[in-house]
This record gives structure tokens, C-alpha cells and sequence, in this order.
């Protein structure tokens, strides 16, 4: 996939990976129009990187919403032409046991990072086969799409769905004929503002899951990660080679492979792998 010119549109733009993305998509060349639901974010985020000639612009954009999104693909095709590529990487968190998570933090993971990039494949790929050209899908599915981590079971079950989407958008594009490329992203633990997720959450789902006691010991067993995790840049960088190489899948953390084996070994051998520390 050729990035140098081509109109690229990264949701969840305007912070970690999503921003490097869109970093490092100018570099190759490529016009970049950012979608993101944090609005002040977004002007910050389009002010910083609109420098040495960078084209660059902005559209707040839920994700969640199918609406928002059309809007933004009918948008950015008037204005910029045709999209070639489009990274669906908007996503949220949290945490809590399987029998503790509320149902507004279930709504709320399910309507961003699972109907998020429903929406994006329905309003991008169909002007994407129109138009007939090249062009590619890269959706940032997560570690947890391979691998379930207990204390995150509303973000496995979300990002194994991403990562389904992900597979059978490739399989379905190949079977028609279509030459539009798709990546999937695993990155395990980023330094990005995921944590802080809930500064964009809707008020009409605030009832989120308190911390148990349970939660609190496995989070202080989780904290050791904060010391492997890689910079967004090194995730950005990765995946735009895939894309430009039109590789499907990427794991960004080395160790992470070991991990995915396990996962499957441990299903195939009849048990659960639970947590795994690399
Ligand atoms: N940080 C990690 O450790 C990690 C690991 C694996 C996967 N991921 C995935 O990477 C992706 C990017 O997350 P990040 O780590 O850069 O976090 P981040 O919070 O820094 O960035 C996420 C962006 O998504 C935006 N967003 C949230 N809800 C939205 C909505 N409804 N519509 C549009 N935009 C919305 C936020 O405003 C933010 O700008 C997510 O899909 C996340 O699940 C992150």
C-alpha cells in the first residue's frame, strides 16, 4: 500500500496510538484527517501535527455512533477525495471479574471498540470498493483479542470480536476480488492514556464496576507491566510497515508470540492458560 498522497483517516487520533499513527502515516507522505470524540484533544492534537507542510484536519466523531461515523466518511470523501486508508483504532477500558463488571462498562466496551469498527467497515469499505482503487483496513485489535487476562473479561470478549472482524473482513475481501488490504494490531501494554479511558465515557452509561478487593490484588500484580510497556511510536511504526506490506496480523511485543502459543496450547490441552507474566 502506497501512503505517499493517499487521504488516511485514524479514529481515536487525537492521543497514543491512534496520534503516532497519524504521525507517522505524514511521514510516509499521506494526508491525514483524525476522528476522535475528545474534541479539545483533537485541536491539540491537529494543531501539533500540523507543521512542515503537513496536511492535517480534524472531525470529532463517536465512533459508538453509526451516524457519526457515516457523516465523517461522507465528509472526508467530499472534502479529500477518496479514502485509502482507514485505521479503526479508537477503543476503551475496564476492568473487573467476569461476575463483577456492570453493565453500562459491558454497553460501553461492546457500542466503542466492537460497533466502533462495525461502523468504519460499513461507511469506508463500500466507497473503498466503488472507487476501485488500492486501499487498506488496519484496525487495532489488542493482545487480549488472543489471550483472556482475568480481571479484563468485557475487553477480551470486545477485542476477540475485533480481531473476528478483523479476520473475516480479510477472507470476504479475498473471496470477492476486492484488492483492499487488512491489518490487525496486537500490541500488548502501551503507554498511551488508555487508562483514563473514562474521560470519554457517555453519562448514560456511568454505573462502572467498583474495585473489589480481588481487583485491587490482581492490579498490584499487574503493575510490574507498567516496566515493558512499549512507547505508541514503536506500536506506529510496526504497524504502518504492515500496512505498506499489506501484512495481516502484527504482534508488536516480542513475547507476546510465546504468550498467543500458550493461550492455544492450553485451550487445545483442555485448560485455561489464566494469568500469564512474561
Ligand atoms: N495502551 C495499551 O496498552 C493498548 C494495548 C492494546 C490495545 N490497545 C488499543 O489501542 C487503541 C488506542 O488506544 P490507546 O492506548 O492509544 O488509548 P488512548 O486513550 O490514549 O487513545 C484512545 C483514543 O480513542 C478516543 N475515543 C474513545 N472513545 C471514542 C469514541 N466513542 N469515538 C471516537 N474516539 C474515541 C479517545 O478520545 C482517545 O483519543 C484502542 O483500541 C485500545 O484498545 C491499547
Amino acid at each position: 500500500m502506497e501512503l505517499n498522497g493517499a487521504v488516511a483517516v485514524v479514529t481515536g487520533g487525537a492521543s497514543g496510538i491512534g496520534l503516532a499513527l497519524a504521525r507517522r502515516a505524514l511521514a510516509e507522505g499521506a494526508r491525514v484527517v483524525l476522528a476522535d470524540v475528545e474534541e479539545a484533544a483533537l485541536d491539540r492534537a491537529v494543531a501539533e501535527l500540523s507543521t512542515n507542510g503537513n496536511q492535517v484536519w480534524g472531525v470529532r466523531t463517536d465512533v459508538s455512533d453509526a451516524s457519526s461515523v457515516e457523516a465523517l466518511a461522507r465528509e472526508v470523501s467530499e472534502r479529500h477525495g477518496d479514502v485509502r486508508v482507514v485505521f479503526a483504532n479508537a477503543g476503551v477500558t475496564a476492568s473487573g471479574a467476569m461476575w463483577e463488571s456492570t453493565i453500562d462498562d459491558w454497553r460501553w466496551m461492546l457500542d466503542v471498540n466492537v460497533m466502533g469498527t462495525v461502523h468504519c467497515v460499513r461507511s469506508f469499505v463500500p466507497r473503498m470498493i466503488d472507487a476501485g482503487l488500492p486501499a487498506h483496513v488496519c484496525i487495532t485489535g489488542s493482545l487480549a483479542g488472543y489471550l483472556n487476562q482475568p480481571g479484563f473479561g468485557a475487553y477480551n470478549a470486545s477485542k476477540h470480536a475485533v480481531v473476528a472482524i478483523a479476520e473475516t473482513l480479510a477472507a470476504d475481501l479475498r473471496e470477492a476480488g476486492h484488492a483492499i488490504g487488512v491489518t490487525v494490531v496486537a500490541p500488548w501494554f502501551v503507554s498511551t492514556r488508555l487508562a483514563q479511558s473514562a474521560r470519554n465515557r457517555p453519562s448514560a452509561l456511568t454505573d462502572a464496576t467498583v474495585a473489589s478487593p480481588y481487583m485491587q490484588a490482581l492490579w498490584g500484580k499487574l503493575a510490574a507491566y507498567r516496566e515493558i510497556a512499549q512507547t505508541a511510536d514503536e506500536v506506529a511504526a510496526q504497524t504502518v510497515d504492515a500496512v505498506k506490506a499489506d501484512r495481516f496480523s502484527v504482534f508488536p511485543f516480542p513475547p507476546s508470540i510465546d504468550a498467543v502459543r500458550a493461550r492455544f496450547e492450553a485451550v487445545l490441552g483442555g485448560d485455561v492458560l489464566g494469568l500469564y507474566q512474561p
